[in-house]
């Protein structure tokens, strides 16, 4: 027989492997799983769903167990979790926190008992108390309490070695800072799990939606991203909660039992779950398990099984560890939440800041006693099976409306989709094509190219910002915030209340408010809270703006990537609204033009604001609305500092090494003086001022026939050579 490729191989049963092929698979199950931890651990960023995740550890298992002398150092069974991330001081745990051997059936629970009164000699009669837990899913925790005290707080990290995170568990109101209890021992490594109440979880993820960062895909990586914050401060706004399941170091125990030290701990003021219970036999643990399932859904926590564990603290001393597990305790998992039914449609959803995000409606389904109607979708590469890493997802298969799909609940509350199932696609389905224009306002959607990462941004945005209604509010509240127009009396909640009642939809509105109110077309005064003084207050700020600098306009259009800084720069280059829009103009028009490269090549300025503005102004909707805008207000030029100087108006470029001042310095006095400062010597540039060490663009002026001079002209022309 050949030698089977890739996708035979990792498909192929464990128990028709060859030694060679095993030894092959190994390998590979190593690198995955290590890259699965990397993505799950430090970047609290999942791309693989935890049932996947499970059955490729199964499979490195089930090799091992066949081919033991095939074992790598490298293997993930002699591993927990990944090495710390290095952005928090290290602490190497006393006692290492390990990890439970973990079932999926009845059948691996009757096992576990059957091997624990084995091991301990105890027949089926004699009595044994094992308790039975939820397993939080959650972030594990190693509290250290000296003489009372919190003194360290630790992430598990590798299991040996974790992230100390002691000033972001203090924010955390569940975890008591002091404990006097005077049975309570002068070391104690309390152990537990942290974790993010779903209801939180979906208002973390909302605001988080709201202000264009990151979308937490389930609650432990929410809880696992709060904990391990840089500043406390923001730990301290998420509601993290902790819930003890054990314990690490400690001088003394004052109890011989699970049972009995968990009392303990409830008593010294730790939060101990009370769903916790004892059963002396399988068949008791068999049934706790399906009562746990049957309330998952009720909870406010996510739990993704319950534990097991032997009760006695003798009988776990005698029975000791495997590999990395305890003998004493086993994970009864819970099945990964999934369902199989029909995408009947995707929709773009156009969120405040213009996003496209396509969501997946679904054929109802339900999946662990929750209905299913909706699917996020991420964005247009996944739905052709390409992840945020450029790799292939669902083994490259992409996402068509009509496909039958495998839907799985990730972390058991955002639905996935989790596989396509190829052989029920329709005959006549299409690729998806995901639209080029918004489809909430029509204009154009782009992709950003991102300089940084040479790849096109994820994420398609729509470009008509000023103009498109599914982001209308978030424009008008920055058009009139203080650093744009600045308009007083017209505030976020004034903007969000004449949007609703719409009085206003386009920054030109705002303008006409007064007209419209006279004439009777609008009532501002029949809205609560607008008395006559209110309103009056109102127009006259509005008034006052109708004349506003170059710098401010700019600013105020919202087009992305610039901001105040970037607008002033535009704006003192500019110097007035005709030669901005011109030059507006010929960029539209294209990316490449002349216009474009003279802005490249302002300090500060680059291609990412250049491609912004190109999507800005070459969509027809934003200059119809700047259009109206400008029937209403004046725009001022921008002052000329010092137009008498005689680098007023100048362009220059500053090369080679400056004796009186720093580049920087030399760079600002120019501008305050009105001239423009650029990176590169082009037929543009009026006077190039060279310090010893000057190179190509000196050649460069000479050869295009710029005036060059040197530091002391430089500071003559610039009126500095009088001390
Ligand atoms: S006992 C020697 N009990 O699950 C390890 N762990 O897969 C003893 N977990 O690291 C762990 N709920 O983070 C235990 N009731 C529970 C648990 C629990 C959640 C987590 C814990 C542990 C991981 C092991």
């Amino acid at each position: 027989m050949g030698v089977l490729d890739k996708d035979e191989l990792r498909r192929k049963p464990v128990e028709e492997l060859t030694r060679e092929e095993a030894a092959r698979e190994l390998a590979r199950l190593a690198k995955e799983i290590a890259e699965y931890d990397r993505h799950y651990y430090i970047e609290d960023a999942p791309i693989i769903s935890d049932a996947d995740y499970d059955a490729l550890r199964r499979r490195n298992d089930a090799i091992e167990a066949r081919f033991p002398d095939l074992i790598r150092p490298d293997s993930p069974s002699r591993r927990v979790g990944a090495e710390p991330s290095g952005k928090f001081r290290k602490v190497k745990h006393a006692v290492p926190m390990l990890s439970l051997s973990n079932t999926l059936d009845d059948g691996g629970v009757r096992d576990f008992e059957r091997r624990v009164r084995r091991f301990l000699g105890l027949s089926m009669e004699d009595g044994l108390d094992f308790t039975a837990e939820p397993k939080f899913d959650g972030l594990s925790i190693s509290l250290r309490y000296e003489a009372g005290k919190l003194v360290v707080a630790a992430t598990r990290g590798d299991g040996y070695v974790g992230e100390d995170v002691t000033a972001n568990a203090r924010t955390i109101s569940d975890i008591p800072q002091q404990v006097d209890a005077a049975d309570f021992p002068s070391i104690m490594e309390v152990r537990g799990e942290v974790y993010l109440p779903i209801s939180a979880f979906m208002k973390l993820n909302e605001e988080q939606q709201a202000h264009g960062q990151k979308v937490f895909a389930n609650p432990r990586n929410a809880a696992a991203g709060s904990l391990r914050q840089l500043d406390p401060e923001i730990t301290a706004q998420r509601p993290l909660r902790f819930y003890v399941w054990g314990w690490g170091e400690h001088s003394q125990l004052p109890e011989d039992s699970e049972w009995g030290m968990m009392a303990k701990f409830r008593e010294w003021g730790f939060p101990v779950s009370d769903h916790n219970e004892i059963h002396h036999h399988a068949d008791g643990l068999l049934d706790y398990h399906a009562r746990m399932l049957e309330l998952r859904p009720d909870l406010d926590f996510d739990i993704d099984g319950v534990v097991y564990k032997v009760n006695r603290l003798d009988y776990r001393q005698r029975l000791g560890f495997v590999a990395r597990a305890p003998r004493w305790a086993i994970a009864h998992k819970f099945p990964a939440h999934k369902g199989i039914t029909i995408l009947k449609d995707i929709q773009i959803h156009v969120g405040r800041t213009g996003a496209l995000t396509p969501v997946g409606i679904l054929e109802p389904v339900t999946i662990g006693g929750v209905v299913v109607s909706r699917v996020s979708l991420h964005n247009e590469d996944y739905i052709k099976g390409i992840g945020s890493d450029g790799q292939p997802i669902r083994d490259g298969k992409d996402i068509r409306v009509g496909d039958t799909v495998v839907v799985e609940r990730a972390g058991d509350v955002i639905p996935q989709i989790a596989d396509v199932l190829l052989d029920k696609r329709p005959k006549d389905s299409r690729p998806y094509e995901f639209p080029t224009h918004c489809p909430v306002c029509g204009s154009k959607a782009v992709r950003e190219f991102n300089p940084r990462t040479g790849k096109l941004d994820s994420v398609r945005r729509c470009t008509g910002g000023l103009y498109c209604p599914a982001q209308a509010v978030e424009r008008l509240k920055h058009f009139v915030s203080r650093h744009a127009f600045d308009i007083d009396g017209l505030g976020e909640k004034a903007i969000a209340q004449f949007f609703d009642h719409k009085f206003i939809r386009t920054p030109a509105d705002i303008f006409t408010l007064q007209e419209r109110e006279e004439k009777g077309e609008i009532c501002i005064h029949c809205l609560p809270g607008w008395g006559e003084k209110k309103i009056a207050n109102l127009f006259a700020a509005i008034d006052a703006r109708r004349s506003i600098g170059l710098e401010r306009f700019i600013h105020a259009l919202g087009i992305r990537h610039v901001g105040e800084n970037t607008a002033r720069l535009l704006a003192r280059h500019y110097g007035d609204w005709a030669h901005f829009s011109a030059a507006m103009d010929q960029i539209a028009g294209d990316e490449r033009s002349e216009a474009a490269s003279e802005l490249e090549n302002i300090d500060g300025l680059g291609p990412v604001v250049v491609e912004a503005l190109h999507d800005f102004f070459a969509e027809p909707h934003n200059l119809q609305v700047i259009g109206k805008l400008l029937e209403e207000v004046r725009i001022e030029p921008v002052e000329q500092v010092a137009a008498d100087s005689p680098v007023a108006g100048k362009t220059i470029v500053f090369t080679g090494h400056l004796e009186a001042m720093t580049r920087d310095e030399a760079k600002a006095l120019a501008e305050r003086l009105g001239a423009k400062v650029t990176n590169s010597v082009s037929r543009r540039t009026d006077i190039v001022v060279a310090g010893p060490g000057a190179g190509s663009k000196l050649n460069k002026a000479s050869e295009l026939g710029v005036r060059v001079i040197d530091e002391a002209e430089w500071l003559k022309l610039a009126g500095m050579d009088k001390g």
